[in-house]
């Protein structure tokens, strides 16, 4: 017997206002939990509209993994997506699609694979060293420290230096304007992205105006990246056959392709985007958890002890992969603060999931977190129990379904740099445990999620404290 099919026209839709629809909730700064709230209300199908323009938010795990599997060919990213990014300059591999997407995708996952990844130990080790130096510092002065902003520069450090072969040192402050620059990328795409007028395209009010600034002093950057890196290979044409990172690769004559200036450009700054506020933003949340979890902090601390006692950093990627408790920890802080909690995808064609009918051009938002936070899928879902991801713990949760986290996407376009990110939170956390304790200055319900096309803590100050 056929499964009577599900249409969008009889989708239910949260309670919205007249003529703009749900947009006035949809609040630029808080919109993933706003889309929670809507799940909770609405189950885990339903449809919403900004201005007259109709969006389905899937929080249906199945649908989900099934259209991050069916791209390129049946789905693709957000058109607005690209048609913003194109905007800012950016053509990358995060908004390519089709066939010209799996060229960027190739070369960028080369560059990030395991393989690689193990090569660049020591560049992590490097800035992980850079930033303890600086930590200290702040442990002698008991001032509380934004500590999101410090760990940003920790991830840019870590990128470009991989991505680039180039040495910021932002760590140390040495180059402020350029994160300043960075910081500004992210909340006007997350603005832009669901903006039912093109404003900025009319009249350009100061915060579009900074953008262009920041926008201009980023590219000024990368096209000396580009240009060092040309030099370079020009000086050693060995480097044309065997690039040492991601610019010489994106450079080299082994390619299937040319990239255009216009592509080396929009790769790197894409590269810098994905790799910096993502990965800072969940090394922050798991100080936000490990500041209210002492006992946990001792554990991390005892497995640091255990495995590179006599050395302040893990020396090797032997020892990394010893760190199994820490290792647990960062999965469990995916799994409760994804920094991604939502996907933007568009139908490139007619086609039927699950029984859902969904047209060509249909936009669907995959909010992904509620299915990594349902008691179906883990046990005691909202308790930070790193000891859920340990085998030997594992019973004690009965229910446990890794395959529904999705923070790093899913399919073929899942995330190429899901590894390093790793390596870099599971080095750091090690490292931070080792050496302090972390006191939360302001109260944990004053830390507040805010998403700017990333989800981070807003106002997590910590004081760091010496270790005993
Ligand atoms: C905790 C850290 C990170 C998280 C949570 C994260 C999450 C994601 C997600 C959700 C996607 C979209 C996947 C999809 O569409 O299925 C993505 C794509 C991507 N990420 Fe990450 N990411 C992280 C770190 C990094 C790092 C360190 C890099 C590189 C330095 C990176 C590079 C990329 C790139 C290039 C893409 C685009 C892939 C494509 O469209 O084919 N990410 N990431």
């Amino acid at each position: 017997m056929n499964k009577e099919q599900i249409k969008i026209k009889d989708l239910p839709t949260p309670k919205g206002a007249f003529l703009v629809g749900h947009l006035p909730q949809f609040n630029a700064h808080n919109k993933h939990q706003v889309l929670e709230r809507w799940v909770e209300e609405c189950g885990d199908l339903f449809k919403i509209n900004f201005v007259g323009k109709e969006f389905v938010v899937s929080a249906n795990p199945i649908i989900n993994a099934e259209i991050l599997k069916l791209r390129p060919e049946k789905f693709r990213r957000f058109s607005k997506i690209d048609e913003i990014l194109r905007e800012m300059g950016v053509v990358g591999v995060f908004n390519a699609e089709g066939d010209i997407w799996k060229l960027h995708r190739k070369i960028t996952a080369e560059a990030l694979n395991a393989k690689k990844v193990r090569e660049n130990y020591d560049v992590i080790l490097d800035k992980t060293n850079r930033l303890l130096g600086k930590f200290k510092g702040y442990s002698q002065s008991n001032k509380p420290i934004d500590i999101q902003k410090e760990l940003m520069a920790f991830t840019i450090d870590v990128t470009t230096a991989i991505a680039f072969g180039y040495e910021l040192d932002t760590i140390n402050n040495k180059a402020d304007s350029f994160q300043q620059h960075l910081e500004c990328i992210f909340p006007m795409i997350n603005e832009r992205v669901t903006a039912p007028i093109p404003l900025w395209k009319v009249i350009k009010r100061k915060k579009d105006k900074e953008l262009e600034r920041s926008i201009a002093a980023i590219e000024k950057i990368i096209y000396q990246f580009i240009e060092e890196a040309r030099v370079r290979l020009v000086e050693n044409p060995e480097l044309k056959s065997n690039p040492t990172n991601f610019l010489e690769a994106l450079l080299s004559d082994g390619n299937d392709v040319d990239f255009t200036n216009e592509e080396i450009y929009g790769n790197i700054f894409t590269m810098l985007l994905a790799g910096e506020d993502t990965t800072s933003n969940s090394i922050s949340w798991a100080i936000y958890f490990l500041s209210q979890n002492p006992e946990i902090v001792k554990k991390v601390r005892a497995e640091a002890h255990a495995v590179y006692g006599n050395s302040e950093v893990p020396q090797t990627n032997k020892e990394l992969l010893k760190l199994k408790y820490t290792n647990a920890v960062v999965q469990e802080v995916i799994r409760l603060k994804p920094t991604t909690p939502q996907l933007y995808m568009e139908a490139l064609e007619t086609l039927t999931i699950e029984g859902f009918a969904i047209p060509k051009n249909t936009k669907v938002i995959l909010q992904t977190k509620v299915a990594q936070t349902n008691e179906a899928y883990f046990s005691n879902p909202n308790d930070f129990s790193p000891e859920r991801w340990l085998k030997s713990e594992c019973p004690m949760h009965q229910n446990h379904s890794p395959e529904m986290i999705k923070a790093f996407g899913g399919g073929p376009r899942f995330c190429p740099g899901m590894k390093l990110a790793i390596n870099e939170m599971v080095i750091l956390l090690s490292v931070l445990c080792k050496h302090f304790d972390f006191k939360m200055t302001v109260k944990p319900e004053d830390v507040k999620e805010q998403f700017s096309f990333t989800m981070y803590p807003e106002n997590l100050f910590i004081q760091l404290l010496k270790a005993n």
